[in-house]
């Protein structure tokens, strides 16, 4: 049976008796999709106790963002959860988790240098609002796990970053992208393509797909990565997307070196009024 919860007092005390079991944690904003409910069904399998919480989280929205206008679609949330075996759905309202609102709580989460790399630079405020809310949300369920999707590789590496260094006895899982059949990673922003964008949307993966296979190759080794990457910025600019970012790093997102093996490419791109987020990561073969 799925619960839908609203306060903090009432999760706490529904929680307290259940403490000996081992509890997971899915922080979601809602809107959900396979991607979402694939992190829920992995809870699922990994604990007693699944806790999904659905929270639009203001103070990760920068001024000019969609905070507004981000799809809030709660009962049909409820819906899902139910058909992947959520036990408690936490959904409160701003003001429950933010007091003062619109005021900001006068206590700040500032995460490290990794925020300001890749997306915060062009959101910068936005992983520190990420911070916030999960620090809250890690103290009001304390769960024994929390899992997160890789399709937010910087927000999975900053909130690993942010559990050890502040010492929540949380295990952090990261869970593998979702994809539509047309590659596309699933999104609750791809609502903002209209039908000519979701149809150029899949290149993304497509680009960065064959961009992973000759790092794979080891072609940047011989090529050079700049060269790899301008080449792939180039084919997405002629698909029409504006790219913010497209890199390879290594997988603790530090610059890569010709050593190292373990890396990933990350892409975030605009197409129209959405901005698209996707990644690979590679195993370099040679
Ligand atoms: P949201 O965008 O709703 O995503 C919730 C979780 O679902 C995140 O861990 C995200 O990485 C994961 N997710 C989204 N799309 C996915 C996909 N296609 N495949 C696999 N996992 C996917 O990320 C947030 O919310 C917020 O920043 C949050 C962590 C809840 C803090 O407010």
């Amino acid at each position: 049976m799925t619960t839908l919860i609203n306060t903090i007092d009432e999760l706490q005390q529904t929680l307290q008796p259940l403490r000996n079991k081992r509890i997971a944690l899915v922080p979601t904003m809602g809107n959900l999709h396979e991607g979402h409910l694939a992190l829920v069904k992995q809870a699922r399998n990994l604990a007693d106790i699944v806790v999904v919480s659905v929270f639009v989280n203001p103070t990760q929205f920068g001024i000019d963002e969609d905070f507004d206008s981000y799809p809030r679609t709660l009962d049909s949330d409820v819906e899902k959860l139910t058909t992947v075996d959520t036990d408690f759905v936490f959904a409160p309202n701003v003001e429950e988790m933010y007091q003062d609102y619109p005021k900001l709580p006068a206590t700040h989460v500032q995460l490290g240098e990794l925020a300001k790399l890749l997306c915060g630079k062009s959101r910068p405020t936005h992983f520190d609002g990420v911070g916030l809310v999960v620090c809250k949300l890690f103290n009001i369920v304390q769960p024994n796990i929390a899992i997160f999707g890789k399709k937010d590789y910087q927000q999975l590496a900053l909130i690993r970053q942010l559990t050890a260094d502040l010492s929540y006895p949380i295990e952090i899982i990261g869970a593998d992208i979702v994809r539509d059949e047309n590659g596309l990673a699933l999104s609750s922003r791809n609502q903002y393509l209209t039908d000519k964008e979701r149809e150029i949307a899949p290149k993304l993966y497509e680009v960065i797909h064959r961009l992973a296979k000759k790092v794979t190759r080891g072609e940047h080794l011989v090529i050079g990565l700049p060269e790899l990457i301008t080449k792939s910025v180039q084919e997405l600019q002629a698909f029409g997307f504006n790219i913010d970012y497209l890199k390879v790093r290594t997988q603790q997102l530090t610059e890569a070196t010709s050593t190292d093996k373990k890396l990933v490419v990350l892409v975030a791109a605009w197409l129209g009024k959405a901005r698209l987020l996707d990644n690979q990561e590679i195993t370099v073969e040679v």
